[in-house]
Order: structure tokens, then sequence, then C-alpha cells
């Protein structure tokens, strides 16, 4: 029997950051995805998830997800892996599924939000909220029709890993934690405007003011390089707007950075000029696919 799991990368178009201390979250899943098959027999089961992640790691998956840039590979890989491992025992529900990768990218990087693992499990558009360590409440959202179209330009791989840009934050809530709170909460405002804004038709003005001001307080909160800040400023001289979509990043690359533009063929210039690499991404992707 041959089985085989996909799961897609995604981007946080608001909320990172703030989701792993109880503020919201809005996400999408991409159309990006992680893929792998293992050939199995009964008589060969993996006796435990991690001789799965063993047989995983020597069949190698199939990964249109840039690592390490903010767009949830190592959620991707988790979720891929509990839902091979669950199907496994026969159980294929998204809820087993999502626990269990939530699980394994705890081992991964110590305090995630979960917001992640959730969307791409899910997929879709997704609102997510950390309550409590046990209790996550998310709502998927209405996909919108019209909508602009989304970019995502590489400035550069960070340096730091995901776990080491939360620990920052951590440390930097220890020190000043009345001005950071004030910026999570500036940034759930977006949050909520923007799952608001999904109901209706989302003009471009509105979506391009948000990116901006979401990426002014994510420099203020310090996650974001200036390598990563001048690309930023540039998009934005052209009357587009971008922000960092994940973790970031402060000394090298912040990763991938989510981009819109009125105008695509001024961007592409942009970009061809600056010799930048990006790629076009369509939002409300599936989810996990077991088949
Ligand atoms: C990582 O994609 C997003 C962060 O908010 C961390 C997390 O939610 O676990 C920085």
């Amino acid at each position: 029997m041959n089985i085989t799991v996909s799961a897609p990368g995604k981007v946080i178009l608001s909320g990172e950051h703030a989701v792993v201390y109880g503020y919201p979250a809005l996400l999408s899943a991409v159309n990006r995805r992680l893929t792998f098959s293992l050939p199995l027999q009964k008589t060969d089961y993996p006796k435990d998830i991690w001789e799965l992640e063993k047989r995983v790691r020597d069949i190698g998956v199939k990964s249109g997800i840039p690592l390490g840039s903010g767009m949830g590979s190592s959620a991707a890989y988790a979720v891929a892996v509990a839902a091979m491992w669950l199907k496994l025992q026969g159980i294929s529900t998204k809820k087993k599924i999502n626990e269990l990768a939530y699980n394994i990218e705890k081992k991964h990087h110590g305090n995630p939000s979960g917001a992640d693992n959730t969307i791409s499990t899910y997929g879709g558009y997704l609102w997510y909220r950390k309550e409590t360590e046990s209790l996550k409440t998310f709502q998927r959202l209405k996909v919108p029709t019209n909508t602009p179209s989304f970019y995502l330009i590489n400035s550069g791989k960070p340096e730091e890993t995901t776990k080491e840009m939360v620990d920052f934050i951590g440390e930097r809530i220890k020190d000043r934690s009345r001005v950071i709170k004030d910026i999570f909460l500036q940034i759930e405002k977006i949050v909520r405007h923007w799952a608001q804004s999904l109901e209706k038709d989302l003009p471009f003005n509105l979506i391009k003011e948000m990116i901006r001001d979401n990426q002014r307080l994510l420099v203020q909160l310090g996650v974001v390089s200036p390598v990563a800040q001048h690309m930023v400023s540039e998009v934005e001289k052209i009357d587009g707007a971008a922000k960092i979509t994940g973790a970031g990043g402060r000394l090298k690359g912040s990763g991938m950075l989510l981009v819109v533009h009125q105008d695509v063929e001024k961007l592409k210039l942009l970009v061809s000029t600056k010799r930048w690499d990006m790629l076009a991404i369509t939002l409300g992707e599936k989810g996990v696919i077991i088949s």
C-alpha cells in the first residue's frame, strides 16, 4: 500500500508573535506544499512516530515551501508526519492530526502558538487564538473572492531560528512589558479589522494600509532586519505594501515578505531592477490531504 500525505505552507496576514501571547492572528494556507509517500506493508509498520520520521527522512520529502522563511515549512512537515502516523492507526480526523502536529512542533520549537500547524491542517483562511496551553480557539473564515494578488519577496534567510526570535520577544516582554503589550494590542486591532473585512470585498487601499501599519509595529517589536526594512521601503516608495510573515529575523534576512501592489507591472519592474526573488501565491488553499 502506498500512502501519500501533503500539507500546505502558510502566510500570516497579521498577528505573528502576538499570537504566542494569546492575541489573535489571521492566517492563510498557500499553494506551496510539502508531500511524501511511503510504501507500507502491514507487517512492516513503523513501531512509533520517531521511526516513521526516520523513514520519511530516508525516503525524502518533496517540498515547494522554502525552508526557514516564515512560510511554515516545519509545521507542514509536522502535520504531514502526524497525518501519516495517524492514518496507520486508522485515524484521519483533522482534530487529532492537528493535536499531534502541535506536539511535534513543541519538540522542535519549545513554545509555538500552534497557529502554523492549525492552518496547515485545516487550510483556508483562519482566525486563530491560543487562549491557554490547553485551549486553542480557531475559526475558518470565508475565503474572499475578490482580493488583490499577493506576492512573496525573499528578503534572505534569517540567521535566527523561529525559537530564537520567539525567545527574543520573550526577553523584551520581561524588560518592557507595557510597550510590547501596547504593540500587541495595536496588532490585534489590525487582525480584527482584516478578519471583519473578509465578509465584504476588500478595497486595495485598506489592505495596503493594514499591511503597512502591521509592518511598522513589527519593526517596533524588533523582528525586522535592516536589509528587509530597506526592501519594504522600496516597495512602499512605488506605492505598494510589504510585511514580514512569520518570525522575521534581526541580523541578516527576515524571510519572506508578503507584498501587495495594485499595479503588478510596477512591482515586477522593481523586483527585476533589484534582482530580488519573487513568487506569486494564491491564498485560501486546502489543508492536509491524505491519499
Ligand atoms: C511563526 O510562523 C509565527 C510566530 O508567531 C511563532 C508562533 O506563532 O509560534 C512568530
